[in-house]
């Protein structure tokens, strides 16, 4: 089963790829890299994702979130030799009400209770940045779970030569 892995994560690249090229740098929203779900690893698979890192943060959750609080977080992405770089935030939204972010930088959206970068071509030295808000909850579970994915990208257009990250970063309530 395992070797057939990269053969049917190429399969599905050709598949989606003229999808993919639509929104060049703009992830599937769905490949959120939650248990059960597709990441960015799946068409960018060529080494397989590094996963919580430091290299990957994200930055300004408290000790303990208070419902209904908002909080700026900023997501950054070290990566030596990037070219370009895109991510993906994303949590559980039945948790979380209905459109908990609100983008601080440009190329950022939103959608439901997630939000992403929506261009790649900018030019990144090193070290991406992304800023945001996040306004928890009235009614809080007892943690909160982000999915952090993001792509320290070379810029050849194509899925290879590609170094994904993927964090989970859990929030506290209690
Ligand atoms: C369904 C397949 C697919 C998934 C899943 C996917 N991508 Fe991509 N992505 C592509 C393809 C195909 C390209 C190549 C087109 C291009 O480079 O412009 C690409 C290009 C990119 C680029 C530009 C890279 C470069 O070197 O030009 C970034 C950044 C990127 N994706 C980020 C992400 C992130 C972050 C995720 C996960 C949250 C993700 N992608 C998930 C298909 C996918």
């Amino acid at each position: 089963m395992r070797a057939w892995a990269p053969i049917a994560a190429l399969a599905g690249v050709l598949a989606l790829a003229p999808q993919a090229a639509a929104h060049p740098g703009a992830a599937p929203w769905e490949a959120d890299g939650r248990p059960g779900r597709d990441s960015c690893s799946t068409c960018h698979f060529e080494s397989g994702p590094v996963r919580n890192s430091d290299q990957l943060k994200l930055q300004g959750l408290p000790a303990k979130v208070e419902p209904g609080r908002s909080y700026d977080l900023i997501v950054t992405l070290k990566h030596a030799g990037m070219k370009v770089a895109g991510f993906l935030l994303s949590l559980d939204p039945v948790a979380s009400g209905a459109v908990p972010f609100k983008a601080g930088s440009d190329k950022v959206e939103t959608k439901d209770a997630a939000i992403r970068s929506t261009l790649a071509s900018t030019k990144q030295k090193d070290e991406a940045r992304w800023t945001l808000t996040w306004r928890a909850p009235d009614k809080l579970p007892a943690e909160i779970v982000f999915y952090l994915s993001a792509n320290a990208g070379n810029d050849d257009q194509s899925p290879l030569g590609d170094r994904i990250y993927l964090n989970a970063v859990t929030a506290k309530t209690r």
